[in-house]
């Protein structure tokens, strides 16, 4: 019987670097893997994290940032290399820390070798690698899929006469899951990760490798609210029904599971699998503890800030989680606006207090525990592909460079260098040196939350309970584990709200959002004032 309590994946609290942005340690305006072992002391210590997840590193022509890969077992000279990487894992697991890597198994870049190999002819070995067709006989596309960067999902090769099947860009053709020499391949690059020593894996759009073997049109979409990963321009306008999350999906899981299970301790894996049906969404951790370890969970990220929604969630969430499964929240990440600059500095420490804890692994994402927020940058200087093509969907806003000092280019990179992204002009001040130095900063409220996170079983592991009766703006939950409860209250409204917990017997605060209340409250008539928050300890 697994031991829920010291499973790292489950008590632990994961934290995101888009390496791009993080830390440049070679003046190239651009981040890199040492940038993040020079950051190693910041994660383990000054932050508290317990595991780092690396958005791509691998060579890549950048087309869409790193998720077009051309070698999927080595990393791109601009962020470092192979021993690098293992200095990189080496320095985290001497502190503590474990390493997750982003692995995009339903694409590679169409400069992959793979991919150059199977358009060089109809006949090369590797063409069934990817999914070609023919032209409907008046030239047209094979189907009506739609890419989610907007237009066809097929792209017409001149040289064979035929088209290929890319969900994303051109440039990111969609490897053929249903031919086993491809599962294998893929498989073996799992395993050249898992033998250089990595914890884990952060799936790209994992339930999308697996489409309907006859490649049926789409039905057409009459409501448009599919809880997609945007369902903006003209992707939002048919249903995905065929094109992903087929349920062969669940046997390649399954097998990646064994493979991961085969591992001392066993390595851990979370897709990114963004579905509004939450059935459909939970049948990612399998029929038996067989599958994905958790399918990451969006569906507060993209919720309107009230206390009634964010019930129903969270209730949807511990529903559907099965009895051995685990839930887990996301309110911030590199495809996303960024939470101070969705809802504003002060809803962003609720955010922080929320998400570190509800019962369930908590993702953060880097700068947003400073509090960085979006960055407009004018469309001609946008470098991101989607935000290019379909207007409003760009990403560039949330990928700006981490915010680390008050001095030249934030820390980020040398003086002098340009950064890859334009800074915010806020950084003199949202930086990690200027709030490490201010007792009532959010990088101080999410350090104290982590740590307070540390100590706590009911926050790490214990029950999760909606609190009632409470005014209709506020959420408040029990966290129980054995003798120890704990009680947080948000208020998400307009105006002050009281609250009566006195039914709990006596309570004290442990964290508030503003870092100014502590100590013993009057269980009976607590104020909240809009946008507060409380961690009360029941004593
Ligand atoms: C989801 C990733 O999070 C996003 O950044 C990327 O553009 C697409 N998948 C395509 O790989």
């Amino acid at each position: 019987m697994e031991n829920r309590s010291t499973l790292w994946w489950k008590s632990g609290v994961v934290y995101q670097i888009y390496p791009r942005s993080f830390q440049d340690s070679n003046a190239d305006g651009i981040g890199d893997l040492q940038g993040v072992i020079n950051r190693m002391d910041y994660l383990a210590k000054t932050l508290g994290v317990d595991a780092i997840w690396l958005s791509p590193f691998y060579p890549s022509p950048q087309a869409d940032f790193g998720y077009d890969v051309s070698d999927y077992c080595d990393v791109n000279p601009e962020f470092g290399d192979l021993a690098t990487f293992d200095r990189l894992v080496s320095a985290a697991h001497e502190r503590g820390l474990k390493v997750i890597i982003d692995i995009v198994p339903n694409h590679t870049s169409d400069q992959h070798p793979w991919f150059i190999e199977s358009r060089s002819s109809r006949d090369n070995p590797k063409r069934d690698w990817y999914t070609w067709r023919d032209a409907k006989p008046d030239g047209k596309e094979p189907n009506n899929w739609l890419a989610v960067f907007g237009g066809s999902a097929w792209e017409w090769d001149e040289k064979t006469g035929q088209y290929y099947l890319h969900s994303f860009l051109k440039e990111q053709p969609d490897l053929n899951w249903r031919n086993p020499e491809v599962q294998k391949a893929m498989f073996d690059v799992y395993r050249f990760w898992l033998d250089r020593g990595v914890d884990g894996f952060r799936i790209d759009v994992a339930h999308y490798i697996m489409k309907d073997p006859e490649l049926k049109d789409n039905p057409k979409n009459t409501d448009n609210s599919q809880g997609e990963l945007k369902p903006t321009g003209d992707y939002g306008s048919i249903v995905h029904l065929y094109d992903k999350g087929h349920p062969d999906v669940h046997k390649i899981y399954h097998e990646l599971r064994t493979i991961l299970d085969t591992y001392s301790p066993p390595r851990f894996s979370v897709g990114e699998i963004h579905l509004k049906d939450w059935n459909e969404w939970a049948s990612y951790y399998g029929k038996n503890n067989d599958e994905l370890h958790m399918p990451f969970n969006f569906a507060l990220l993209v919720a309107p800030w009230k206390a009634q929604v964010f019930r129903k969630i969270i209730e949807s969430v511990e529903k559907v989680t099965p009895p051995w499964g685990w839930p887990n929240y996301v309110l911030g990440n590199h495809d996303e606006p960024r939470i101070a600059g969705r809802y504003g500095p002060d809803k962003a420490r609720q955010a922080a207090m929320l998400l570190l804890t509800l019962r369930g692994t908590p993702t953060l994402y880097n700068g947003d525990e400073f509090g960085q927020t979006n960055v407009e940058i004018p469309l001609e200087e946008q470098k991101d592909p989607w935000g290019k093509r379909v207007p409003g969907t760009g990403r560039d806003q949330n990928r700006t460079p981490n915010q680390w000092t008050s001095g030249p280019n934030a820390g980020f990179t040398a003086e002098g260098v340009t950064p890859w992204l334009p800074l915010a002009d806020d950084y003199k001040t949202v930086n990690m040196e200027y709030e490490l130095k201010d007792p009532t900063s959010i990088l101080n409220l999410y350090r104290k939350l982590l740590s307070f996170r540390k100590l706590s079983k009911a926050l790490q592991s214990g029950t999760y309970q909606s609190i009632d009766p409470v005014p209709q703006e506020c959420l408040v939950y029990l966290r129980e584990f054995e003798n120890e409860k704990i009680i947080v209250a948000l208020n998400m409204g307009e105006t002050t709200a009281r609250l009566d917990l006195h039914r709990f017997g006596r309570l004290e605060i442990i964290v508030s959002t503003g870092m100014e209340r502590a100590g013993k409250v009057n269980p009976s008539l607590i104020d909240l004032s809009p946008d507060e928050g409380l961690v009360m300890r029941v004593i």
